[in-house]
């Protein structure tokens, strides 16, 4: 009796205590305005349309209050037209909240963000976004649909270029980088721009890399595999998150309430607003769930939805009020989050842009050109690199990527000018001493012709080395850009075998917006780098590595394929009950053998189960040794797993020391290794450093389900079993793991 009555007074002390404590000042000003404001009003702030040019009609909306958000107005003359209307002219004054897609740069444009990722460097990343935010908020854009976090396995898809690669952890650090570097340290400073965590959820599950494809995920997955990442955007504050186009097991990310609300707001508290994407409500309709845009409008509102890009679904918003379906206070509740979020910008208080153009500033360009530097990744090197311009007199130049200043920008770039990239031709031009012969050879990616092939390969014959730049143009990847086939297009390959039979040295160039399949031209090739589409300061930040001024440091963000038939391809895979061993190659299978004479285990006859290049691969002018690994157990939550690097060669550099774990058994099957950490540690030559890596108990831990018919739960818990940890150069050395269990 007497626990119930403690119990009694102590809910009616929280009651009191809450009712009486001073709301966040931000908290009084939406709920003042909300009062003030009409149902009309409201719904306008739900709205966001496109502000790209200049409309009579726009302005009227505007006027009228019913525009809360445009997207695309990226000039101050357009952003302070259409605001001075919204602050001045409209009945309360509301800004407008002015989104853009700047995705990897404004002006200066950094790495497509998989090349960022590239870089294991989120520091760097972090100053890279900020440097975008000081950019795009002059011209008054307050807001970025950015960082993308959808963990991508399948090089197919074309979006894979705007996210961070294949794995959760590296994905989630990345994100919640970019996040820090957008918003800065405060948010209502008028160079903060908000982050926007897209695209909620699994869009990088679509079905067979065919993008706005379905996708199929079980919830343990879901949670394991592809929440994470955006968890980490949460809390390192982003304020927006974007629905995703795709369905999750037949329902659309857009209608989803278990995502958008049971997750987003039940569980992880998040108070900021939900866009969707450009017409994902609308999309409703051809998805096959709703049979019109009424539907579609009470769908995506009941499933949390707030604020519809472009979707025109909420015109239904009122009808559906006056079947009694919604009412004014779930229409308070959705605008609560955008005026939120408009008030902590400080939109309110300097909505208009500073009309500067401090664009291209040493500081954004440097930090770009860092970024092009520690994003290449090394794959192959005879030796060939880095060049000696000394020895090198002639160098050819060739390639459709060799002087594409706009292709080298990569996938979503609005504001990216190409008159302001400096490809490697021009660089080798102006900082190489030696005599560069360019001949393109092929004028775009897909060029077929071999019109130029005659001239090139001459030109080749007399040069000291062929510097290759292959590629993708830029339309090839990014949205509604997935392609069936990932080989080089056009006639590059070609054009490969036809130089590699001059016998000079070659150096092969890759920039792409996605892995490729390159193996038959790595085998001919001396030398490889790859660049994912690495923006502005593409040519020197390429040269300074090519030259050997920078040691390369890069390590790939996503498995690289063999052959497309192998994806999706990734290395947290599972281990399978038949593992391959010694997998006997198609070619190798003797003719007429009976049918179970080569063994049963799991791998593709044509290539067996390894791809190119695994996750986390990289190499570099000079070698690094690693020592035994020792953990230290800090307490039953907190490890550390240190060993000692060694720089062995005859190069200052960087490795990026990587912390994979497994678990040997469990409730569930586990991946054969997960990225738990890592850390990217300078090492002059003849050095070494002890490396140590933090990681805790409950990043092991993974989402269980019970299979029992009655009871779907899930839930998130370690198992205490025997677990493995690597301090390795990338996920698939063989070296001896330590083995040790959570609980002594
Ligand atoms: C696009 C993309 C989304 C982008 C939005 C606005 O369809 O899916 O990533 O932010 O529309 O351009």
């Amino acid at each position: 009796m007497q626990s119930k009555a403690i119990y009694i007074l102590t809910l009616s002390l929280a009651v009191l205590i809450t009712a009486c404590s001073p709301k966040d000042p931000i908290e009084q000003k939406v709920d003042q305005l909300l009062k003030q404001m009409t149902l009309d009003e409201k719904i306008g702030q739900m709205r966001q349309l496109e502000g790209g040019m200049m409309s009579d009609d726009l302005a009227g909306q505007i006027r009228a209050g019913q525009v809360g958000s445009l997207l695309n107005c990226a000039n101050p003359q357009d952003v302070n037209y259409y605001q001075r209307i919204a602050v001045e002219d409209s009945r309360l004054g509301i800004p407008l909240l002015m989104g853009r897609d700047v995705i990897h740069g404004f002006k200066t444009i950094y790495p497509i963000p998989i090349g960022q990722a590239a870089t294991w460097n989120p520091d760097l990343i972090t100053l890279a976004s900020r440097q975008t935010a000081m950019e795009a908020t002059q011209v008054g854009i307050r807001w970025t649909f950015s960082p993308m976090v959808d963990v991508a396995r399948d090089a197919r898809w074309g979006r894979l270029a705007e996210g961070y690669g294949e794995d959760t952890y590296l994905t989630s650090v990345m994100g919640a980088a970019t996040v820090r570097g957008y918003q800065g340290d405060s948010l209502n400073d008028p160079t903060a721009m908000a982050a926007c965590v897209k695209h909620f959820a699994a869009y990088g599950a679509s079905e067979s890399g065919r993008d706005y494809n379905t996708t199929w995920i079980p919830e343990i997955m879901l949670r394991d595999v592809y929440l994470p990442p955006f968890k980490a955007c949460l809390d390192a504050g982003a304020q927006t998150v974007m629905c995703s186009f795709n369905d999750i097991n037949g329902l659309p990310s857009t209608a989803n309430s278990h995502l958008n609300i049971d997750i987003l707001r039940n569980e992880w508290g998040f108070d900021g607003l939900l866009v969707s994407d450009w017409g994902s409500s609308s999309d409703l309709v051809p998805h096959g769930l709703c049979a019109d845009k009424k539907e579609a409008c009470m769908r995506s509102f009941k499933a949390g939805l707030e604020l519809e890009m472009e979707g025109h679904t909420w015109d239904y918003l009122k009808e559906w009020m006056a079947e009694g379906k919604i009412t004014e206070k779930d229409i308070d509740d959705c605008v609560r989050d955008i005026l939120r979020v408009k008030f902590r910008l400080g939109l309110f208080d300097h909505p208009y842009s500073a009309d500067t153009t401090l664009f291209y500033q040493s500081e954004a360009l440097q930090l770009a050109q860092r970024t092009v530097e520690e994003s290449a990744i090394l794959l192959k090197n005879d030796g060939v690199l880095p060049l000696d311009t000394s020895k090198c007199r002639t160098i050819l130049i060739t390639g459709p990527l060799a002087d594409a200043p706009k292709e080298q920008l990569g996938t979503w770039i609005f504001d990216g000018e190409p008159e302001h990239s400096i490809t490697p031709l021009a660089a080798f031009r102006n900082m190489s001493g030696a005599d560069i012969v360019f001949e393109p050879c092929l004028n775009y990616s897909r060029d077929t012709s071999h019109a130029m092939f005659a001239k090139t390969i001459a030109a080749a014959r007399k040069a000291d080395v062929i510097l290759y730049f292959a590629g993708e143009e830029a339309i090839l990847s990014g949205e509604a850009r997935c392609r069936a086939d990932i080989n080089l297009p056009g006639a590059q390959s070609l054009l490969m075998a036809e130089l590699a039979k001059t016998g000079k040295p070659i150096v092969l160039v890759v920039m792409a917006g996605r892995p490729l399949t390159i193996g038959k031209e790595l085998n001919l090739a001396n030398a490889v780098l790859y660049s994912f589409h690495a923006g502005t300061m593409t040519g020197p930040g390429l040269y300074n590595v090519m030259t050997g001024i920078v040691n390369p440091s890069g390590k790939l963000p996503m498995t690289m394929p063999k052959m497309v038939g192998q994806v999706p391809i990734y290395y947290n895979r599972h281990n399978t009950g038949r593992p391959a061993t010694t997998p006997m190659l198609i070619d190798n299978i003797p003719v007429g053998c009976p049918q179970f004479s080569i063994g049963q285990s799991s791998y593709h006859l044509e290539v067996g189960d390894q791809p190119l290049f695994p996750f986390g691969y990289g190499l570099s002018y000079t070698t690094f040794e690693y020592s035994a690994v020792e953990l230290h157990r800090i307490d039953s939550e907190n490890f550390v797993a240190s060993c000692t690097v060694t720089n062995t060669g005859e190069r200052d550099g960087q490795e990026i020391v990587q912390l994979y774990t497994h678990q040997k058994s469990g409730d569930l099957v586990r991946p054969i290794k997960e990225l738990k950490g890592f850390t990217k540690v300078f090492i002059p030559k003849g050095e070494s450093r002890v490396v140590e890596i933090p990681f805790t108990a409950s990043q092991l831990g993974y989402w269980h389900q019970s299979f029992d018919q009655h009871d779907s739960h899930v839930w998130f818990a370690t198992d205490d079993v025997d677990y493995e940890l690597w301090l390795a150069p990338n996920s698939n050395v063989q070296t001896a793991p330590v083995s040790f269990r959570l609980h002594n």
